[in-house]
């Protein structure tokens, strides 16, 4: 009885706004589970706020579904709970509510059967994480208005749900990493969680066991961990991250770009690759300039058969075990190129059958979003560079010619050298070592080294390997040097100002 009178008064104030239906809401301290249509009816008529945790019995029936309308705000969680005994699942259908906007704790709705539609279509902000995981039945979610989420972001197992609607242009995860996991759904598109709506979070993503995905755009600017597993098919789309600017201190009131950075990019699966620009105001920009990357990880992929690198840098490079991949792309352009060849540190470059190494191609190509050429030898002392499957000799003529081999014999401070490993293993018949043996005895290769199986010695230059080690700190300490002028540099090349 008590319920149904503060309904007539909660009623009356909704046709009210502002200060005075604020004023008017009413608090409901948290009741035992929902187990039924009718509860959830008469709570959220008589409820704007639930003060705790809403619990909803897995077993709740109802033919109308679980309708929450009428509740605004949360204090507490949003959770499922087990059927004290085993039983049917959630009868009722529909979890809901058109007017819940803010949850203050976890939203964890697990392991239930029956449920078919999750919609909070007004919800804007959850203070704690959201994980939905486990919903074999789940075909609809709706999270439209969705702002800010903390910490982490599950959505897993839910084969059936096919019908998502989410912001196009993402939502916050506070955290440090905030964490998205989605795995094995129904999605054709995971789009709205691979981008931030701002980027003052470092976000971590894994995307896996998505079958029905053909295309997915990664657009976002500030990435930890990013793992796309495709399933062999997908394409993925790079370039266009958000714009997160704000209008900068700048007298002139430019347009501050903010760069996008991802520390370790890790896919495979894929099938293309495509690179578009970044849309963010009126400056025409090469794809992907101020983007860079710590780690870039391309494997796996069978049916990949090119793979532009159109980065501003990439720390680290591992590309492996991709059958059909005949070619890497990097920027022609000479900046752009510069920064590539500045910035890699390791390489490694493994068993990609049909990728051959050979004499850099003089002629630019281009792909309709910018001229490729097909490698760029690094400026800068490398830490790692492990090569195997079809490199001909005719890959390290540069590099042979910056050390200028023939006359010298003592290492030759050109730049690059390889720091810590060397690994050359070609399935080229002709291919000797030869030459690559002499720039390891000249000191081109300073750590472990190994051509088609075999390690030479480095010659030490004068009477001893004494004067040679204290050459190579010397090196290490300059390395230092460039790596700081490099963060320096970058950070200047990230904040650029456009009009
Ligand atoms: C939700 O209710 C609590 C308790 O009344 C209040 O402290 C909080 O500010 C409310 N949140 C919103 C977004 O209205
Ligand atoms: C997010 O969660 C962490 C710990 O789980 C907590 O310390 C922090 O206050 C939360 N942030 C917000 C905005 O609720
Ligand atoms: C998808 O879900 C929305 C609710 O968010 C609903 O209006 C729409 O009818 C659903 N579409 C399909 C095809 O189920
Ligand atoms: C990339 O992910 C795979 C698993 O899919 C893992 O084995 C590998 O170590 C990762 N590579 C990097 C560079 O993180
Ligand atoms: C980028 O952000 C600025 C400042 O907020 C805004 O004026 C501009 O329209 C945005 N551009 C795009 C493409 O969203
Ligand atoms: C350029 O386009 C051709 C033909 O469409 C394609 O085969 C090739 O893989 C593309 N290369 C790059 C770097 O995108
Ligand atoms: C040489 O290889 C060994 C074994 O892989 C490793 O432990 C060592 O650190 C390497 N040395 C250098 C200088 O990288």
């Amino acid at each position: 009885m008590r319920l149904l009178r503060v309904a007539a008064v909660v009623g009356g104030t909704t046709l009210l706004s502002g200060r005075l239906a604020a004023a008017q809401s009413t608090s409901c301290k948290s009741p035992k589970a929902i187990g039924s249509a009718s509860d959830a009816e008469a709570l959220a008529k008589g409820c704007s706020i639930i003060e705790g945790d809403l619990t909803i019995s897995a077993g709740a029936s109802g033919d109308d579904g679980i309708r929450l309308d009428g509740i605004k705000n949360i204090t507490g969680g949003i959770s499922i709970q087990d059927c004290p005994e085993r039983c049917a699942g959630l009868t009722a259908g529909t979890i809901s509510s058109s007017t819940l906007e803010t949850v203050e704790g976890d939203i964890q709705i697990s392991d239930v059967g029956g449920l078919h539609s999750l919609l909070f279509p007004a919800l804007r902000d959850v203070h704690g994480s959201i994980t939905l995981e486990n919903l074999a039945d789940l075909t609809s979610l709706d999270l439209g208005s969705l702002r800010s989420v903390n910490e982490s972001f599950v959505l897993a197992s839910a084969p059936e749900l096919a019908n998502l609607t989410a912001p196009p242009k993402g939502f916050d995860i506070a955290g440090d990493p905030a964490r998205v996991r989605i795995w094995d759904v129904g999605l054709g598109s995971v789009d709205p969680f691979l981008v931030a709506s701002s980027n003052a979070h470092t976000r971590d993503i894994s995307v896996s066991r998505i079958p029905n995905i053909v295309y997915a755009e990664l657009a976002t600017s500030n990435g930890g961990t990013v793992r796309i597993e495709g399933n062999g098919h997908l394409t993925l789309g790079l370039g266009n991250f958000r714009n997160v600017s704000s209008s900068g201190g700048n007298g002139a009131g430019g347009q501050m770009l903010m760069p996008a950075h991802i520390e370790t990019l890790n896919v495979s699966g894929l099938s293309a690759v495509r690179w578009s620009s970044s849309s963010d105001g009126n400056a025409q920009k090469r794809p992907g300039e101020y983007y860079t990357l710590g780690t870039l990880s391309v494997h796996d992929s069978a049916l990949l058969t090119s793979l532009p690198m159109l980065w501003e840098g990439i720390g680290r490079l591992d590309i492996a075990h991709n059958d059909a991949l005949a070619e890497l792309a990097f920027p022609r352009d000479p900046d752009a190129a510069r920064a590539v060849a500045s910035s890699l540190r390791k390489i490694a470059v493994r068993d990609n059958p049909r990728l051959e190494l050979e004499a850099l191609s003089e002629d630019g190509k281009w792909n309709g979003t910018v001229e490729t050429a097909s490698w760029i030898w690094p400026t800068e002392d490398l830490e790692t560079l492990v090569l195997s499957g079809v490199v001909h000799d005719t890959f390290f003529r540069p590099l042979e010619k910056i050390h200028g081999l023939t006359t010298s014999s003592s290492p030759n401070p050109a730049k690059p050298r390889v720091l810590d490993d060397f690994e050359l293993t070609s399935t080229v018949p002709e291919f000797h070592c030869g030459t690559i043996d002499q720039m390891r005895m000249h000191g081109v290769f300073v750590g472990n080294y190994s051509c088609n199986g075999n390690s030479v010695d480095m010659v030490p230059p004068g009477s001893g390997s004494g004067a040679f080690r204290t050459r190579g700190e010397a090196f290490v300490g300059a390395r230092n040097m460039f790596v700081v002028g490099v963060c320096v540099w970058s950070g200047m090349l990230g904040w650029g100002w456009f009009g």
